[in-house]
């Protein structure tokens, strides 16, 4: 596909990576994807957001449909991450007068990917950016999904440039959302990219999408996937949906454990009463028995987390493992947790993992619980005192 009008003097230059079956490691994309890059037009002539590396070419020959590459005034960088930074070196090299424009906190960002420092301008929040007939106001939006990102609006054609956000990855004939066939679930697709991309960040989300209320969006041009230029808000509202602070008002701690032999489990539910009587909400899951989707909500839903492991080989167990993985894919800033575990000899299978919780940022209570094999009475009234010690944790703010 060639570039395609959008608007009066606005333009899509972006590419199609159809055939990308693993997007950044980590997710499938069974449609593909894009990488959308839009230019606009006025006195003078920005180009918002390069492509893949690999895909310069195309690039390349997609603004030159519209524009000599030497006639660019700027280049807008929403986020520095390479599926949308990959061309940016190339595009300097062959026209070495484009001044970057991108957040204040993008520019350091930047320098690492060119080198130097010439010829880039940072950008506050509500900045207004004008090219001579198509001004554009900045909306910084940190962390959705880096911690440069930022959107632009266009004013005379009430276009959000949203980057990543209200993205979704597909790559198809169409290039507007109405457009699409019919067999594609457009709601499950952007709903996959939020659980994948943006669901870490769903309290910096909170904070950002305040900012586009006051916008009069007609259409929402992101980084990725379709354009929506019916119904244009509708993901933006989505967005408001699925990053709700599930834990507000609710007052629950979740209690997962490993176990083998039951003792573990047994610490685990004397934890759970304890909490229970202290007024606390108390889920208590066997991670071997918890499906993943349910765990991250409960980990969402909690103010603190409490993890039993049993100590295999001088480490905690795999399933274990894979549990704490999933705190890396929710948003845990604020959460707390402790943890405990029974064990036979050497017993580091706790401090491994409150020290693993420690370094994701999550607050830890300092001294995990620890009995050998089978808990005595004189260990489960110290189970007691661990709860409380739990209580107070939480409660100390
Ligand atoms: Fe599509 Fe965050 O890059």
């Amino acid at each position: 596909m060639s570039s395609i009008k959008i608007a009066d003097d606005v333009y899509w230059v972006g590419v199609k990576d159809p055939n990308l079956r693993i997007f950044d490691i980590i997710m499938p994309t069974k449609y593909g994807t894009t990488y959308n890059a839009y230019l606009v037009k006025g006195e003078k002539i920005a180009l918002i957001d390069t492509v893949k590396k690999g895909f310069t070419d195309e690039y390349f020959a997609n603004i030159e449909e519209i524009t000599p590459l030497d006639t660019i005034d700027y280049l807008i960088v929403n986020h520095t991450e390479p599926d949308h930074s990959g061309s940016m070196v190339e595009l300097l090299k062959r026209s070495p007068n484009i001044q970057v424009v991108c957040a204040s906190t993008a520019k350091i960002f930047v320098q690492n990917i060119l080198n130097s420092g010439n010829n880039l301008t940072g950008l506050k929040d509500n900045a207004f950016f004008e090219l001579g007939g198509k001004k554009l106001t900045i909306k910084l939006t940190p962390y959705m999904h880096w911690p440069d990102t930022m959107m632009e609006y266009l004013v005379e054609d009430g276009i959000l440039f949203s980057g990543d956000g209200f993205a979704a990855h597909y790559s198809g004939d169409s290039l507007f959302s109405d457009e699409l066939p019919n067999d594609i679930d457009l709601d499950r697709e952007a709903l996959y990219y939020f659980d994948t991309i943006m669901r870490p960040f769903t309290g910096h989300i909170r904070k950002n999408l305040p900012k586009l209320d006051e916008l009069d969006i007609k259409m929402v041009a992101p980084s990725h996937g379709p354009l929506f230029r019916k119904n244009a808000t509708a993901y933006i509202n989505k967005y408001k949906e699925w990053s709700v602070d599930k834990a507000e008002g609710k007052n629950q701690v979740a209690i997962f454990y490993a176990t083998s032999y039951g003792n573990t489990q047994k610490i685990a539910e004397r934890v759970a009463d304890n909490l229970n009587k202290a007024g606390f909400l108390t889920p208590v899951h066997d991670v071997t028995a918890c499906d993943k989707m349910k765990a991250r909500e409960l980990i969402e839903e909690s103010k603190a987390i409490i993890i039993g492991t049993p100590t295999f080989n001088g480490d905690a167990v795999k399933p274990v493992w894979e549990f704490v993985n999933l705190f890396s894919t929710v948003d845990t800033r604020g959460k707390k947790a402790a943890t405990f575990g029974s064990y036979g000899w050497s017993g580091e299978g706790t401090k491994l993992v409150s020290d693993r919780l420690t370094g994701m940022k999550i607050k830890v209570l300092p001294e995990p619980f620890r009995a050998k094999l089978v808990p005595s009475d004189k260990d489960m009234a110290e189970v007691d005192r661990f709860s409380g010690e739990i209580v107070n944790f939480i409660n100390e703010g």
